[in-house]
């Protein structure tokens, strides 16, 4: 069958044989047939969508296109974690390091910044000297020496999402459900983990708007996580706020740092841990989820779960010993308060893009961030607020890109007389 063909049949809503599928993906990745028949065959994709078959198949193709890591014959349980992305999200930072203080090990590759989203790379990049490009043995080696590695994403694991990612960018084919299962899922099964736990977000600052598109978006990772023997578990979370008290780069890895010492933002904590007992739970450490919480709380308290995160900084060469003050940011505003009343809305989205504006994220590829930019948020929903009262000190190191972001910021939170209580779960 030739690209056409493969396009009609998608239109039709037929189902393309596994066969042709393979041929025609591996023919892209191997160059024989280019964007100009790729092209198509995504559009048609993005509208007709896909079966579950031909998305494990997809997956398949992708993950068999590079590297896979192998951790036969390793005692702990092997897993990981994934976000669909938000604002404040800085899950990863603290969840990992927990989980390898509770004996698992995980193998974490990151991404970076992402339309209006932060990325946890990027974050890490804040430390001074902390390795986020390390080759694959030496981060298999980490992982199996500390019981953690935190790095970006190599060059060799799955090189044919890569390329369909990059021509997917350009062609507004990105939020494909099941485009997305594929790209995310090769890459996370080529960790060679056993088990994974997803964190859907949704609301007005998450790629996925509704519950619906969130639901549909977590049946398919998980249909495809257990296809490949992948135990998988989803949590739906909001992020109809920012999470934490937090959104920025080094600011994300000071309050991460705060919540693995036992300060932690009661949101952010709570993430974490349902997130954590997915976890503990698949790995046979426990069988309750409520027991799971409380050995995350003690090996936070204990102070485990920090020396774990300073164990993998140093293995990455990363050095903390001027934490306190490190990126300290040149200029600071506050936007305040023009009323009172409650916090009853607050535009993520738009805090996202106040965030990039800042320096914390990029517009285009190429551009530098600003380790000192941040956001820090006074009042979340439901908080009672004064006019007058601060809601969002802003900081980096150029006053243009300060303005600016400060502009944006004016209406991203709503007062209004009635309290509202925000819900941080949706269940499936
Ligand atoms: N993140 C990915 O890795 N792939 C997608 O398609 C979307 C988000």
């Amino acid at each position: 069958m030739n690209s056409n063909q493969l396009v009609q049949l998608k239109k039709a809503g037929e189902i393309i044989p596994k066969s042709e599928l393979e041929s025609f993906i591996t023919a892209y990745v191997n160059e024989s047939i280019g964007d100009d028949e790729m092209t198509p065959f995504l559009k048609a994709v993005h509208a007709n969508g896909m079966t579950d078959e031909e998305t494990i198949i997809l997956t398949d193709i992708m993950l068999n296109s590079g590297d896979r890591i192998h951790f036969s014959g390793m005692d702990p349980y092997v897993a990981d974690k994934h976000s669909t992305g938000g604002v404040g999200d800085k899950v990863s930072m603290v969840l990992g390091p927990i989980m390898a203080a509770a004996g698992l090990a995980i193998p974490m590759l990151t991404g970076r910044s992402l339309g209006h989203t932060g990325g946890t790379t990027d974050k890490f990049e804040t430390i001074p000297g902390y390795q986020t490009s390390l080759t694959l043995e030496q981060f298999k080696a980490n992982v199996e020496t500390v019981g953690i590695c935190i790095m970006g994403q190599t060059e060799t694991i799955c090189p044919a999402d890569r390329k369909i990612y990059a021509l997917r960018d350009v062609t507004g084919t990105i939020d494909s459900i099941p485009l997305i299962s594929g790209s995310i899922m090769s890459k996370k099964i080529a960790e060679g983990i056993q088990g994974l736990v997803l964190d859907i977000k949704t609301g007005n600052g998450a790629f996925m708007k509704t519950v619906d598109e969130a639901l549909s978006l977590g049946r398919m990772l998980q249909m495809v996580g257990e296809a490949f023997g992948v135990k998988t578990d989803v949590v739906y979370s909001s992020m109809n706020q920012p999470l934490g008290r937090t959104a920025g780069l080094w600011c994300e890895m000071a309050e991460s740092i705060d919540a693995l010492q036992g300060d932690g933002e009661k949101d952010l904590m709570k993430v974490v841990f349902e997130l954590g007992s997915k976890l503990l739970v698949q790995a046979g450490i426990t069988r309750s989820e409520t027991s799971a919480i409380s050995i995350q709380e003690n090996l936070v308290q204990s102070g485990k779960a920090y020396e774990k995160f300073e164990e993998m900084v140093v293995a990455q060469g990363g050095d903390l010993s001027n934490a306190s003050q490190l990126h300290q940011p040149r200029f600071e505003k506050t936007v305040y308060a023009e009323s009172s009343g409650y916090i009853e809305f607050m535009d993520t989205l738009n805090i996202g893009w106040a965030g990039v504006a800042l320096g914390c994220g990029r517009r285009q590829k190429d551009d530098r961030l600003d380790p000192t930019a941040g956001i820090e948020f006074k009042a979340k929903i439901g908080d009672k607020v004064a006019k007058g009262d601060p809601l969002f000190w802003c900081f980096n190191s150029n006053e243009n890109q300060l303005n600016s972001a400060i502009n944006s910021l004016q209406d991203s939170a709503r007062i209004g007389p009635e309290k509202t209580t925000h819900k941080l779960f949706f269940n499936n």
